[in-house]
């Protein structure tokens, strides 16, 4: 960007963090607080923002309220977790049903959790499933299971990607507070000869990829990609690890299912649960019977809260009665339509929309060009960003500094326009500042 379009960037930005502060003194205040008890003031990195973040109260249906008495429409949607809205009543009906009626942490096998396994199965076309308590914990168990039916060790995975708290490999590289440092090859996402070529190297027992990279800026795998590394990876018998953590929900049956894949595991977490905290991994039979404690040599898999009554009640209610196959078909629909409408009122800019279905990121790119397959290619502008953010805020969107966007399903069209609206006037009131050739 020209340095005196970069100045007036800067000044936008300066205005909107001071109006940011002005507006929001409580939750200012309780971030003061904060720092005195949680580094940063923060427990969740993703949440931070500068130069403090805003608190929220709570939540209703697909909306939020903020301790300083802010009401948002809530885009960000916790990251795809809440795409049953906040407090769902059939979901709230069926956690009151076991708060009065099964009770909480009963320590032993339930009838639920079969019940709960046989829906996802059945869903997501997998032979056997277990559950865990994050997206996190199920990758680690998925690449337990294709380390022991395998016999090897390697996993190769795609930078950008991000598989979990300890399981981040932005840059090319696994983060420095990964699990098994020295076990991954790290390849460029979309890069097919790349990824033949490590599939093919030895020593490798798996391949763990994202249909879509969700926190990489919702970069989409091409078909071509999906296929060749599902292709490459039965040839050299090195099991093929699907992530659908974040994109589960983009069809009744996933993003896999959609493109006609056939993975040999797959890994789960976000609303499955029903808004509680959960994770699944599953798939082939013979993979899986790593964990069958009958077996001699099976692999423990443990987790206190695996098979708890609330998630089982709800992730299972959730699945059967609200996001029906039918709903998610519709609903993803709905998505991508926002999402076209979105790239409409940006065209010509630096604002560019990537995702699937309901899950999607605003990209504001240094030069361009609008069609991104691998983000490392790709420079964007930070300062417009967070401006956007600032004011998206201000238009009572709630989103993340990082642009990305999950819809709730009960967010009404009227809200989805009004988005659209916001967006087409921020491109108006900084055409200077958005324009690809400033
Ligand atoms: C693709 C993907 N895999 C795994 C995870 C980790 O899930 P969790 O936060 O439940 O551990 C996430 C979380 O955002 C994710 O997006």
């Amino acid at each position: 960007m020209q340095p005196e379009i970069m100045k007036d960037l800067q000044a936008a930005l300066d205005a909107a963090k001071s109006r940011y502060i002005a507006q929001n003194a409580q939750s200012k205040a309780l971030h003061e607080e904060a720092v005195n008890v949680l580094p940063g003031g923060n427990t969740r990195t993703i949440l931070h923002t500068d130069p403090f973040p805003i608190y929220m109260k709570y939540g209703k249906s697909y909306q939020v309220t903020s301790e300083d008495g802010i009401i948002y429409t809530d885009l960000a949607g916790e990251f795809t977790a809440a795409l049953y809205g906040h407090s769902n009543p059939v979901i709230l009906s069926a956690i009151n049903d076991v708060l009065q009626n099964v009770g909480m942490n009963v320590g032993a096998t339930t009838a639920q959790e079969r019940l709960f396994a046989r829906k996802i199965c059945e869903r997501f076309q997998l032979e056997r499933m277990r559950l865990t308590n994050s997206g996190t914990e199920a990758n680690l168990h998925a690449l337990a299971a294709a380390r022991k039916f395998t016999g090897k060790r390697k996993v190769v995975t795609f930078s950008g990607g991000y598989h979990g708290a300890v399981l981040t490999f932005s840059g090319g590289q696994p983060a420095s507070n990964n699990v098994d440092i020295d076990d991954w090859i790290v390849v460029k996402y979309n890069d097919l000869d790349a990824a033949k070529e490590a599939i093919r190297s030895p020593g490798v027992a798996a391949v763990l990829v994202e249909g879509m990279q969700g926190a990489n800026g919702c970069i989409c795998g091409t078909s071509e990609f999906l296929h060749g590394i599902q292709e490459a990876s039965s040839e050299a018998g090195v099991l093929f690890i699907l992530d659908e953590v974040m994109t589960s929900r983009i069809s009744e049956g996933g993003l896999g299912a959609l493109r006609g894949l056939k993975p040999d595991l797959k890994t789960f977490g976000k609303y499955l649960g029903g808004g509680l905290a959960f994770g699944a991994f599953g798939g082939r039979a013979d993979v899986m019977a790593a964990f069958d404690p009958r077996l001699s040599g099976y692999i423990s898999h443990s987790g206190t809260f695996n098979n708890n009554t609330l998630v089982t009640h709800a992730g299972h209610v959730g699945l059967t009665t609200v996001f029906t196959p039918e709903v998610a078909r519709r609903f993803t629909e709905v998505g991508d339509s926002f999402r076209e409408k979105l790239n409409e009122v940006t065209k010509g800019t630096r604002i560019y929309f990537t995702g699937i279905g309901t899950v999607a990121t605003a990209h504001f790119l240094a030069k361009g060009p609008r069609h991104i397959e691998c983000a490392d290619d790709v420079e964007e502008v930070p300062e417009l960003k967070t401006l956007f953010w600032f004011e998206m805020l201000e238009a009572g969107f709630w989103v993340t500094l990082r642009g990305f966007i999950a819809l709730i399903l009960e967010t009404p069209p009227s809200e989805l326009e009004r988005f659209v609206q916001a967006v087409q006037s921020f491109t108006s009131r900084h055409q200077n500042l958005v324009a690809l050739d400033a």
